[in-house]
């Protein structure tokens, strides 16, 4: 949650800050601010609201003259969204300027302490509190910037990704991170600092990531010196070369992030499996699965730790894997298995999926299991993000950046990645017939084709959303591999659009939910011809006789259900175990245009963000 941005360098920093935090908006957008220092003076503009309220706001407050700036897009934990809250944070003096994306948690016991030694506080923020830590420290310790930061945080408990500039040594910035991602973009003469490297990536492919527990100090024309917080070691920093352009990053003539992300996944899917899936040899190669073979194959259960979205696609992996590999699944909330003392063993192996790789009850749930002698595998969409690199193992999904921040293509993705593997270990041990593990692989093959597909119900779907945006209620149904899929398209529709909906299995209707049918309720129901048609087909008639409005996702060519319900979404036939990469896509488009109907905010919606890093 929220994003920083930092420039230091020989070009107008305030350019490169403003863009930086658009692009950065995706993790907070509560408030926005800048500060800018022009050689002689440090100024600084914020605002609640979003970084295109700041720019207005800004350019009418101070002048943007300056090669170094620090910029805030806020997720807001201590403090209401207001301007006051809003970071940049000056420190008494007026000399210090900090930005800070994580939470401070002894902030209130520090900030006790420096009131009593005169520091006053304007905010209700602990980065406010921060920062006239670190000013404190400068004065009793005469140190500079850099060594008073690290005797701060070695103060301080929780977690942060800072940047911090000192107006009288204008010449450095320095930045830190523990929990929350920090990367340094490394130009010719000149350094950026980011949440993660779109805001540089027109300027340079190469990043420092910053590990946790480390700290930099960035010096205009002189270089990155990179030290551990905790015992002052020196350390050699990686210089990565990256991969990711400025296309893969803007709406390429779609509305929005969302829509464009939900068009990308016949590309997503298919970069996904390209160079792992030998149809022909009859292979899957994952290095990080055959590196690791024998003890993955070994597990006697498999522990799947993730949230939200990544939680569901970790649901239809569950069927996969138990179906495909013969291994015991349980799935997780990351946030519940964290605190309740789960038993893990070392014969476990625990797979963790998040589409950022950074969020932060995920990564708590590897830790803990890392501790308990588990084997823990990765699923990340992000490149070198922090849970990448904290899990023994692991395979990117290879989606793209996502920044919508309703997730489409990470789900689909996510579950191609976790097929492969269930087919690889199916294959290793014998729970799959070659026959069987061929046909899937060909059948893999055909899904980019059968999305495009499903895409094209995009006019129906609009015409559906048009009839049931008003709804102020919505249940999703669906069984077996399709049950999850019911519980993400109520996710979907419930954060971009704030309509209440519920996703269920089908057959527990009866159990509860049936009580809430009568003529206002649409229910959704995903009733494919593989996998238990016609007990969803008996369910669509108890909705029916109760006078509930059906929309039916079902395949192609289907008769049946076409009878019974109101509308009716055609998807490509393909086996069971991958009909959840079909059916998924006529729910993101509905809630998409439902919420594009009601005019919500489609790519940002409120009080959520796109990495959780805090619990
Ligand atoms: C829903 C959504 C969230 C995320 C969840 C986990 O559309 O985006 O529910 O799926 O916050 O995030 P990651 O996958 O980054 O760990």
């Amino acid at each position: 949650m929220c994003g920083i941005v930092g420039y230091i360098g020989h070009r107008d920093a305030y350019p490169v800050v403003l863009k930086g935090l658009q692009r950065l908006e995706y993790r907070g957008y509560d408030s926005a601010g800048i500060a800018l220092f022009d050689g002689a003076e440090l100024k600084m503009s914020k605002t609640k609201g979003k970084v295109a309220d700041l720019k207005s706001r800004l350019e009418s407050e101070i002048s943007t003259n300056g090669t170094v700036g620090l910029g805030h897009t806020r997720w807001a934990t201590h403090g209401e969204p207001n301007d006051v809250n809003s970071h940049p944070h000056y420190s008494n003096s007026g000399d210090l300027v900090i930005i800070h994306n994580g939470i401070i948690e002894n902030y209130d016991a520090l900030k006790k302490e420096l009131k009593k030694r005169g520091y006053t506080f304007k905010s209700d923020t602990d980065t406010e509190v921060l920062v006239n830590l670190i000013e404190d420290v400068i004065k009793e310790e005469g140190v500079k910037l850099g060594k008073a930061v690290q005797i701060a945080l070695n103060q301080t408990v929780g977690a942060y990704a800072i940047a911090v500039f000192n107006k009288t040594k204008p010449d450095e910035i320095v930045v830190a991170r523990l929990g929350s991602p920090l990367a340094i973009g490394v130009g010719e003469d000149e350094f950026f600092v980011a949440s993660d490297a779109s805001p540089f990536i027109e300027f340079t492919n190469n990043a420092i990531y910053l590990e946790d527990g480390e700290m930099a100090v960035i010096r205009r024309n002189k270089g990155v010196k990179v030290r551990k917080i905790k015992d002052d070691t020196l350390v050699d920093p990686y210089i990565q070369e990256l991969q990711l352009n400025l296309e893969q990053i803007e709406k390429g003539g779609f509305d929005h992030f969302m829509l464009k992300e939900i068009h990308e996944q016949p590309n997503a899917i298919s970069d996904t499996y390209r160079g792992r899936m030998l149809v022909e040899q009859g292979l899957i190669r994952m290095a990080g699965v055959d590196d690791n073979m024998e003890r993955i194959a070994n597990a006697k259960r498999f522990i799947i730790v993730a949230c939200g979205t990544s939680w569901h696609a970790g649901l239809v992996a569950e069927y996969i894997l138990e179906d495909l590999a013969r291994i015991p699944v349980e799935v997780e909330y990351a946030s519940e298995f964290r605190y309740r003392n789960p038993i893990i063993t070392e014969n476990d192996v625990v797979i963790a999926i998040s589409q950022s790789g950074e969020t932060a009850d995920t990564m708590a749930a590897i830790k803990l299991a890392k501790e308990k002698g588990a084997f823990v595998f990765g699923v990340c969409n992000v490149v070198g993000s922090s849970i990448s690199r904290e899990t023994n193992a692991g395979a990117y999904t290879h989606a793209g950046p996502e920044i919508g921040v309703a997730s489409t293509k990470a789900f689909t993705t996510q579950i191609t990645v976790l097929t492969l593997m269930a087919l690889k270990l199916g294959k290793f041990k014998g729970t799959i017939s070659i026959s069987d593990f061929q046909f899937h692989l060909q059948e893999m093959e055909r899904i980019p084709e059968k999305v495009k597909q499903a895409l094209k119900s995009d006019a129906l779907i609009q015409e559906i959303a048009d009839k049931y945006k008003d709804a102020t209620n919505c249940l999703y149904l669906g069984r077996g591999y399709n049950f999850p899929v019911a519980l993400e398209g109520a996710l979907k529709l419930k954060e971009i659009s704030y309509i209440h909906a519920e996703g269920y299995p089908a057959a527990e209707m009866k159990h509860g939910p049936i009580a809430l049918i009568d003529e206002q309720m649409p229910v959704v129901v995903i009733a494919t011809k593989k996998g238990h048609y016609e007990k969803v087909v008996s369910n669509i008639q108890e909705i029916k006789s109760r006078k509930g409005k059906i929309i039916a996702i079902v395949t192609e060519g289907d008769e049946e259900v076409r009878e019974l319900a109101d509308y009716v979404v055609e998807v490509p036939e393909t086996i069971e175990s991958l009909t959840p990469l079909l059916t998924t896509i006529p729910l993101q488009l509905l809630s998409y245009h439902i919420a594009v109907m009601l005019g919500k905010n489609v790519d940002q919606p409120r009080n959520l963000a796109k990495s959780v890093t805090v619990e």
